[in-house]
């Protein structure tokens, strides 16, 4: 069983993720439990401060690093230690696959201006960005690290296929989905996907593919491209 620690200011953002849905399903089915810790529970003082004035000045408050080391130490964790920052690195298809396989997972959520660069340097273990724009804390950006990674974890969805055919998974854009009715407010199934011809179905899938990822993700398309045809050719 995977177990994923959350050490956050706000423990009832994250706690209905844990309890709905993919991430629910399997905890209630032991692949994965959640220890939500409240940072504030690791101060000493009667206020319980997490934050404090900036060295050098500026606006804003800076979070203090003892309450972040002593609540990994309560946990005793193991694993990957990620501090979520909008100055870290991507978080990726190939970030989530790594968190995935390992038995343990630690992520601490900043809040206000920043959070004290001893907290990256000496208890972190990666600092990870959900992407690239600023959020007011990192708990959205936990619950995006909880879902990608539990939704990985051997058994957590139905149907292992669902996952093997989404974007990201062999690095491009999955092709568009249609279900019933054959035709909604002008706007019609493509036929192929009707005709009953399998190998047909499964080149308009794979054309759509990759004119999605050239179109939209550039980036994509040029890594694959390379992994594709690595001499080039
Ligand atoms: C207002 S932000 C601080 C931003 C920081 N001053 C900077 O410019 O990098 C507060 C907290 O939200 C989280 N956060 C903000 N943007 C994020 C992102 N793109 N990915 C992950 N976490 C993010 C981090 O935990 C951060 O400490």
């Amino acid at each position: 069983m995977m177990t994923i620690n959350v050490v956050t200011l706000f423990p009832e953002v994250i706690a209905p993720v844990t309890r709905a849905s993919i991430p629910g399903r399997a905890a209630d089915a032991g692949l994965v439990r959640y220890r939500l810790v409240q940072l504030r529970d690791f101060t000493h003082d009667r206020h319980h401060t997490v934050d404090d004035y900036p060295y050098g000045g500026g606006a804003g408050m800076v979070l203090k690093p003892e309450p972040f080391f002593e609540a990994v130490e309560s946990l005793g964790a193991r694993g990957p230690i990620v501090l979520l920052s909008a100055r870290g690195r991507p978080f990726t298809h190939d970030v989530a696959v790594r968190y995935s396989l390992e038995p343990e997972l630690t992520l601490l959520c900043g809040h206000y201006k920043d959070v004290d660069q001893r907290v990256a340097d000496g208890l972190a273990t990666e600092e990870i960005a959900v992407g690239d724009f600023v959020l007011s804390g990192g708990e959205p950006a936990a619950i995006c690290v909880i879902d990608a990674v539990v939704r990985l974890l051997p058994g957590a969805l139905g149907d292992h296929e669902s996952a093997s055919g989404d974007s990201h998974y062999d690095g491009l854009l999955s092709p568009p989905s249609y279900t019933r009715p054959p035709e909604y407010r002008g706007q019609a199934v493509p036929e192929v996907l009707r005709s009953g011809d399998h190998a047909a179905i499964a080149a308009w899938r794979q054309a759509e593919t990759e004119r999605l990822t050239r179109e939209r993700r550039p980036d994509l398309w040029a890594t694959h491209q390379v992994i594709d045809r690595p001499s080039g050719g």
